[in-house]
């Protein structure tokens, strides 16, 4: 077995036959979802499955950059039960902070469960289209946002006013059947390009079948 460093940060290729990508574990000793642990020389690596992240699935399907380091400061809009966001808080490590929003009270309780483990990461019970529920955070270095809402670039854009840094990066997930029913995805996907450029510098875009179908994620940068 081979483990090799990515170009990113905090990301390493794990080579056994397959070729997967995976993060160093913040928590040794802890085993978040059914994922699966490779060890290595004091460290564990956790595989980064890109069928249930979407920022894996754009990584694997080759994004240009991934401009996320080591003590970081991320808002995660849609963090869910925290399974993509664990693996932003084995990046970010100790030093950094990943505030993790969700709407639903459902998901909320496994999302506890996972911050208590993690001391970076931060539960946020809030709507994400209301930001001044969480003005506390302060400023940001990135927004990752996967709320899989018809309104989602006011709401990324809505945050980015408010808390992104000037020099900060956002990373939105698209799925096409959450912005309109009938549409066909690509002409959804130029819509909401058209729209993130207004605010956005946009500096790659991914589609990510085979992970997900009828999904784009877009990496941005803040226009000053
Ligand atoms: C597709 S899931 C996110 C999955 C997550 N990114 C992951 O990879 O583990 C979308 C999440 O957005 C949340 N959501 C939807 N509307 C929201 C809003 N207005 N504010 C905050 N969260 C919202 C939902 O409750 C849901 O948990």
């Amino acid at each position: 077995m081979k483990i090799i460093k990515s170009k990113f940060e905090g990301v390493y290729w794990i080579e056994n036959g397959k070729r997967r990508i995976a993060t160093v574990n913040l928590v040794p000793g802890h085993m978040l979802f059914d994922e699966q642990i490779i060890k290595d020389k004091n460290k564990e690596y956790r595989i980064w499955n890109p069928y249930r992240s979407k920022w894996a699935a754009a990584i694997v399907k080759g994004i240009k950059e991934f401009p996320l380091k080591k003590g970081h400061k991320v808002l995660y809009l849609g963090a869910a039960s925290g399974q993509s966001a664990s693996h932003i808080s084995d990046i970010v490590g100790e030093e950094g902070k990943v505030f993790c929003v969700d709407i639903s009270q459902r998901v909320m309780r496994d999302l506890i469960f996972v911050c208590e483990k993690r001391k970076n990461m931060i539960p946020i019970l809030a709507d994400a289209s209301n930001p001044s529920e969480y003005d506390f955070i302060g400023e940001v270095d990135f927004i990752f946002q996967d709320v899989a809402m018809p309104n989602q670039v006011e709401i990324l854009t809505k945050n980015a006013k408010k808390f992104l840094k000037d020099s900060g990066y956002a990373m939105i997930a698209i799925k096409a059947r959450s912005i309109d029913v009938s549409a066909k995805p690509s002409e959804i996907f130029l819509r909401i390009e058209n729209e993130l450029s207004k605010e956005f510098k946009i500096i790659d875009k991914k589609r990510l079948e085979p992970y997900e179908m009828d999904h784009i994620v877009f990496l941005m940068k803040k226009i000053k």
